[in-house]
C-alpha cells in the first residue's frame, strides 16, 4: 500500500508539511514539541516508585469522586490537579471478566468530564462519548453550547448528547479477556488538558485464564503508567492551552499543535521514581498514558547487562506465546505486558529503564533496585492463549482513514478523511459482526485508537505486523506516511463509537470521527 505524494499533497492546506512539525529539533521521532519546567526538579531515582491505590467492586459497584486535589508530584511542592478519588494516577479498579461492574462517577471539580473505559467492550451509552457530559452541580448551563468546538460553533452541537449532573453510571459488562485498560477523561475539545491535569487511571481484568498460568503476580506485578509533565515554579502543571478555563477556544497555541511534551518523566504520578524489588521475576503493565510523547523502553543492569522484556501481553489480552524484546516502542495509549527476570542480579544491583526516544533527562524513565535474594517458582509458560491468526477475510469491506493536517473551523488543526470531528455526524456506519478491514494512512506520528473492540494488525506498509504489533490491539502507533491494515470485528453493543487519535492534542484539534454500529 503505497501513498503518492500527490495524495498527501491533496488535502490542500496552507499549513506547512507535517515533516516540520514532526522534526522539531529536539526531539527525535515525536511528533509534538518540549514544554519545560520552570520548577526545579529533582535528582532521578530518589523518590519510591508509588503504587496507586487498588479499589474492587462491592456489591457490583465501584464509587469514584471526582475532585480536584492539591498533590504532590515534585518533593516538597503542591500540584494542583483534576483527579479520581484524590490521587495521581487515580485508583487501579480491579475486576474480573463477566462480572459486570457499575463505576458511579460524581463529579465536584469545576468542569464537565466524560469517562471513557479504555480497551472496554462497552455499550454506546457508557463509553465516554465526547458530549456525553458529566456535569458538576451548578455548572452554569451558559456554558453548555461549548459543548462544542470553541464555544461559539454551533454548528457543532450534538442533538442526541446525554448530560447529566452531579453523578454518572457507567456499565461495564467486561465481557473480555484478562488485560490492562485504562480510564481517563474524553471530554469534547478538552481531553488533552484534563487528562495532563491528573484525570487517567488503571483499569485491570483478572479472569480464570489467566489465573490459571503461571506467571508473577502480587507484589510481583506493578502496573506502571508512564507520562510525562511540564511545572511551573510553584509546582503548578503547566500547559499551553488557548483557554487557561478550558471553557471557551480549545486546543494549544499553534507552535505546539503537533503535541505537547513535558520534560519530566512520571511513572506512577512520581518523577523519575526507584522500585525496590526482589530478585525475582516481575511482571510489568506498562501504559503510555502521556498526551504526545513516544518511548522506546530498554532494560540495563548497573554492571551493563541489557535485559530483555518479555511480552506476554498486549492492549486486549495476553499474546499466543510469549516475544523477547530488547527494547519496547509505544505511542500514547498503548499497553505491553512484559516479564522481566532479576533473579541474576545481586543485592544491591541497579537496572534503569532508559528511552531511546527522549533526549537529557528524557531519555531516563525509572529504575528498579535488586533488595534482596528470594524464592521464585514462576515458569513463565511457552503458550499462553489461543489467538486466531491475523488473515485477510475474502470479500471483507475495506475502510480508509486518512489521518492528516486540516482546517478546523478555520484554524490549523487535524482530521480524518479531511474532516474535523463532528459528534453529530458519524463517518461510517458499520454492521455489528462482519469482519472488515481498515487502513490508516497519516502524514506525522498518529497513534490511531478504535472504541468498542480490539483489532488485529495485518500490515505495516508492505510488510507483515512486526513484533511490536501483536496480539489484540486497540491502539496502533501508526508512523508518518505509513499505511497500517487492520481487520476488526465490532461485537454486540450497536450506537455510536469512535475513532481517533491518541495523540491527545491532535485529539482535541478534531482528529476524531464517530461511527454507528448497527
Ligand atoms: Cu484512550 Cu478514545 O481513548
Ligand atoms: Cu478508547
Ligand atoms: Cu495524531
Amino acid at each position: 500500500m503505497r501513498i503518492g505524494r500527490r495524495t498527501l499533497l491533496g488535502a490542500g492546506l496552507a499549513a506547512p508539511v507535517a515533516g516540520s512539525l514532526a522534526a522539531c529539533g529536539e526531539a527525535p521521532e515525536q511528533t509534538g514539541r518540549i514544554l519545560r519546567s520552570a520548577a526545579r526538579l529533582p535528582k532521578a531515582y530518589e523518590t519510591p516508585l508509588p503504587l496507586p491505590p487498588v479499589k474492587r467492586p462491592s456489591g457490583g459497584m465501584i464509587e469514584i469522586a471526582q475532585r480536584t486535589a492539591s498533590v504532590e508530584i515534585l518533593p516538597g511542592l503542591r500540584t494542583e490537579m483534576m483527579t479520581y478519588d484524590g490521587v495521581f494516577p487515580g485508583p487501579t479498579l480491579e475486576t474480573r471478566r463477566g462480572e459486570a461492574v457499575t463505576v458511579r462517577h460524581t463529579n465536584s471539580l469545576t468542569l464537565p468530564t466524560a469517562t471513557h473505559l479504555h480497551g472496554g467492550h462497552t455499550p454506546a451509552k457508557s463509553d465516554g462519548w465526547p458530549t456525553d457530559l458529566l456535569l458538576p452541580p451548578g455548572f452554569e448551563s451558559d456554558h453548555s453550547h461549548h459543548a462544542g468546538h470553541g464555544g461559539g460553533h454551533e454548528a457543532m452541537a450534538d442533538p442526541k448528547a446525554q448530560v447529566t449532573t452531579g453523578r454518572r453510571d457507567y456499565r461495564y459488562p467486561l465481557e473480555q479477556p484478562a488485560t490492562t485498560l485504562w480510564y481517563h477523561d474524553h471530554r469534547m475539545d478538552f481531553t488533552a488538558p484534563q487528562v495532563w491535569r491528573g484525570l487517567a487511571g488503571f483499569h485491570i481484568i483478572r479472569d480464570d485464564e489467566e489465573d490459571a498460568l503461571s506467571l508473577p503476580r502480587g507484589e510481583r506485578e506493578l502496573p506502571l503508567m508512564i507520562a510525562d509533565r511540564a511545572f511551573d515554579e510553584d509546582g503548578a502543571l503547566r500547559y499551553p492551552a488557548l483557554d487557561p478555563e478550558l471553557l471557551g477556544e480549545p486546543g494549544v497555541e499553534d507552535r505546539y499543535m503537533a503535541g505537547v511534551l513535558g520534560d519530566v518523566i512520571l511513572v506512577n504520578g512520581a518523577p523519575w521514581p526507584e522500585a525496590e524489588v526482589d530478585a525475582a521475576q516481575y511482571r510489568l503493565r506498562l501504559l503510555n498514558a502521556s498526551n504526545a510523547r513516544r518511548y522506546s523502553l530498554s532494560l540495563r543492569a548497573s554492571d551493563g547487562r541489557p535485559m530483555n522484556l518479555t511480552q506476554i501481553g498486549s492492549d486486549g489480552g495476553l499474546l499466543a506465546a510469549p516475544v523477547e524484546h530488547e527494547e519496547i516502542t509505544m505511542a500514547s495509549g498503548e499497553r505491553f505486558d512484559v516479564v522481566v527476570d532479576f533473579r541474576s542480579l545481586a543485592p544491591g544491583t541497579t537496572v534503569e529503564m532508559r528511552n531511546r526516544l527522549g533526549t537529557g533527562r528524557t531519555a531516563q524513565v525509572m529504575r528498579f533496585r535488586i533488595g534482596r535474594r528470594a524464592t521464585d517458582d514462576v515458569r513463565i509458560p511457552t503458550m499462553l492463549a489461543d489467538l486466531p491468526e491475523p488473515e485477510k477475510p475474502d470479500g471483507a469491506v475495506v475502510r480508509r482513514w486518512h489521518f492528516r493536517q486540516a482546517s478546523v473551523h478555520g484554524r490549523r488543526g487535524w482530521g480524518i478523511n479531511g474532516k474535523p470531528f463532528d459528534p453529530a455526524v458519524p463517518q461510517a456506519r458499520v454492521p455489528l459482526e462482519s469482519t472488515e478491514i481498515w487502513e490508516f494512512f497519516t502524514d506525522a506520528h498518529h497513534p490511531v485508537h478504535v472504541h468498542l473492540s480490539p483489532f488485529q494488525v495485518l500490515r505495516r506498509g508492505n510488510r507483515g505486523p512486526g513484533p511490536m504489533h501483536l496480539g489484540w490491539k486497540d491502539t496502533v502507533d501508526v508512523r508518518p506516511y505509513e499505511a497500517v491494515r487492520v481487520r476488526v470485528k465490532f461485537e454486540k453493543y450497536a450506537g455510536r463509537f469512535l475513532i481517533h487519535c491518541h495523540n491527545l492534542e491532535h485529539e482535541d484539534m478534531a482528529m476524531m470521527a464517530g461511527f454507528e454500529t448497527v
